[in-house]
């Protein structure tokens, strides 16, 4: 009988070496209990417990409204049955304005919810909240393009850095952020080809979502993935269930997909 194999737990480290071998990370968001055994079984990563479940759990419009209770509440259902995904959990909106809230609440997203890094948006401005978390021993996930707490100020939800001053802005955020001390970097709504230059010119992994193929890895909002979000497609979306008839074959599609590297194509890229 062959011995049963748990796989190792994923780490920082882990994340690194599969940027170093250009092994895709799979990653999903992801809110609850159920769910973390799936994703787990089907063989996804990078969890990301993200202030996207204000939308499609509690209904709202943005993810503004998202409490920190929320964040602690959902991560610690994620965690309670999470063996070996690594778990980013975010600090909701207005939860890191200055440096001594942003550490509190990072401590509080470890410690009640189990968190193994959080993630907060913006870019060079948010170097020294990040510098601040990283000499606490905080991992930390920066979040560029476009930052969906920002919506109100960016006017909607639309791709980012498309011209050359904003494509610039980009990469600087990037680089301020790896030099900050940032572990990971997630890049929402930017050109494939920014996010290419992107991820080859930091040293710490890139996980994209609307962000073209060449990234280290990719994520979508679970509920996007499985098409049972209501509100119109992204075109960076793929309904994975459409074609396979059950969330558990979806989810395993999902992940051999962005691990061969098949999605997202030309047609979930701007
Ligand atoms: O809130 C969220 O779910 C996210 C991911 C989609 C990156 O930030």
């Amino acid at each position: 009988m062959g011995a049963e194999t748990t796989p190792s737990p994923v780490s920082l480290a882990s994340l690194q070496r599969m940027k170093a071998q250009g092994e895709k990370i799979a990653c999903l968001t992801c809110y609850d209990a159920s769910f973390t055994r799936l994703l787990e079984g089907a063989g996804v990563d990078l969890f990301i417990v993200g202030d996207s479940l204000g939308m499609v759990l509690k209904g709202h419009e943005s993810t503004v409204a998202v409490t920190m209770a929320d964040m602690v509440y959902h991560a610690a259902n994620v965690a309670r049955c999470g063996r070996h995904a690594l778990r980013v959990v975010d600090l909701p909106f207005m939860s890191y304005a200055s440096r001594d809230q942003a550490l509190g609440n990072a401590a509080r997203l470890m410690r009640e919810g189990g968190a193994h890094m959080v993630k907060l948006e913006g870019g060079t401005a948010m170097a020294g909240i990040v510098e601040h978390l990283a000499r606490h021993t905080i991992p930390v996930c920066g979040h560029i393009g476009l930052l969906p707490q920002a919506v109100h100020k960016l006017g909607g939800y639309r791709v980012q850095g498309r011209d050359e001053a904003g494509a610039a802005a980009v990469l600087a955020d990037a680089r301020a952020l790896e030099a900050a001390g940032a572990d990971l970097l997630v890049l929402e709504c930017i050109p494939a080809e920014l996010a290419a230059r992107v991820t080859a010119a930091v040293n710490i992994p890139t996980i994209g979502i609307g962000a073209g193929p060449s990234c280290d890895g990719q994520v979508l909002v679970l509920y996007d993935m499985l098409g049972i979000t209501p509100s119109r497609r992204p075109k960076f979306v793929k309904d994975f269930l459409a074609e396979t008839g059950s969330v558990p074959a979806a989810i395993g599609a999902y992940v051999r997909a962005v691990k061969d590297g098949s999605f997202p194509g030309s047609e979930h890229s701007f």
